[in-house]
């Protein structure tokens, strides 16, 4: 996996000083990110942090209250069609059409986007065989597994061949062995150059990410790799304290679930 910081190229995804306000409730506050081609970025935070609302604004469904974001050097205000061009944004309900087949549903967006005939011949073959879904190709997306819905929305929002994956919780409800399968998916889409940002609310698997941004209320508490962001944890002399357990520990090999809780809580003392 690449790091960004290492990378000599240009980031894909860049988002400065991104503001969401609802009313009084600030959804998204100043939030900074970069993503470089080839890499993996985790956003993880708990219900309501403010990581849908953040992809919106990526992708330029939603505006910002204040600051900006750019998507393969297009300012997303100003150049929403090279945007729309760049973008695979896979949304948390991703509208498949369920009485349509795993074919007809490829089709359907595959018009969408104005695929032409011969680059849907190259195109499709591939994916299927990358989402190892060829055998289902007839097969009703209602009547999919959750990982195969999954695996379809993803290769409905990689036909327009995006240098730029934004895909919201897209292994929510999805089994451990497609979850897996997904990730190879998505750990050979990054060997070829495309960035990619995600969602979970999953820590373990944000373990998988390169760098990992810890939403919470907003706010991207911390964004480094999983790695550092234990080893920081380890340096502070941090405790948590475990389901089930009475009091707080010093934990020797820190989790990234215990580094996201002992964060969250030190920045709510923070803010006292
Ligand atoms: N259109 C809207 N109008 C009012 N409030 C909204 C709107 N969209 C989101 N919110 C609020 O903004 C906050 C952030 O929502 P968002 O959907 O971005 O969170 P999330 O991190 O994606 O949560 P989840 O894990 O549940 O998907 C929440 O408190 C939500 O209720
Ligand atoms: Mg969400």
């Amino acid at each position: 996996m690449t790091d960004a910081a290492a990378s000599p190229r240009p980031p894909l995804i860049r988002a400065s000083g991104l503001t969401k306000r609802f009313g009084t409730l600030t959804a998204v506050d100043r939030l900074d990110i970069e993503v470089g081609p080839g890499e993996i970025f985790g956003l993880v935070g708990p219900d309501g942090a403010g990581k849908t609302t953040t992809l919106r604004m990526l992708c330029g469904l939603v505006d910002p209250d204040e600051g900006g974001a750019e998507i393969a050097g297009y300012d997303v205000r100003t150049h929403p069609d090279q945007v729309k061009d760049s973008i695979g944004y896979m949304a948390q309900r991703f509208g498949l059409y369920q009485d349509l087949t795993v074919d007809e549903n490829m089709g359907f967006y595959a018009d969408l986007f104005g695929i032409s005939r011969a680059e849907r011949q190259r195109l499709l073959p591939r994916l299927l065989e990358m989402t190892r879904m060829a055998p289902f190709r007839g097969r009703r997306a209602g009547a999919l597994s959750g990982g195969m819905k999954q695996k379809l929305a993803l290769m409905c929002t990689l036909l327009h061949r995006p240098r730029v994956l934004l895909l919201d919780e897209p292994t929510t409800g999805v089994d451990p062995v497609s979850r897996r399968d997904f990730w190879v998916i998505l750990q050979q889409l990054a060997q070829e150059g495309i960035a990619i940002l995600l969602t979970t609310a999953y820590l373990d698997e944000a373990e998988r990410c390169g760098r990992v941004g810890l939403m919470h209320a907003g706010r991207l508490l911390r964004c480094a790799p999983p790695e550092e962001l234990k080893r920081e944890f380890r340096e502070r002399g941090l405790m948590v304290r475990r389901v089930g357990a009475t009091e707080a520990v010093r934990p020797e090999k820190p989790t990234l679930e215990d580094v996201f809780i002992a964060f969250v809580e030190h920045s709510a003392e923070e803010a006292r």
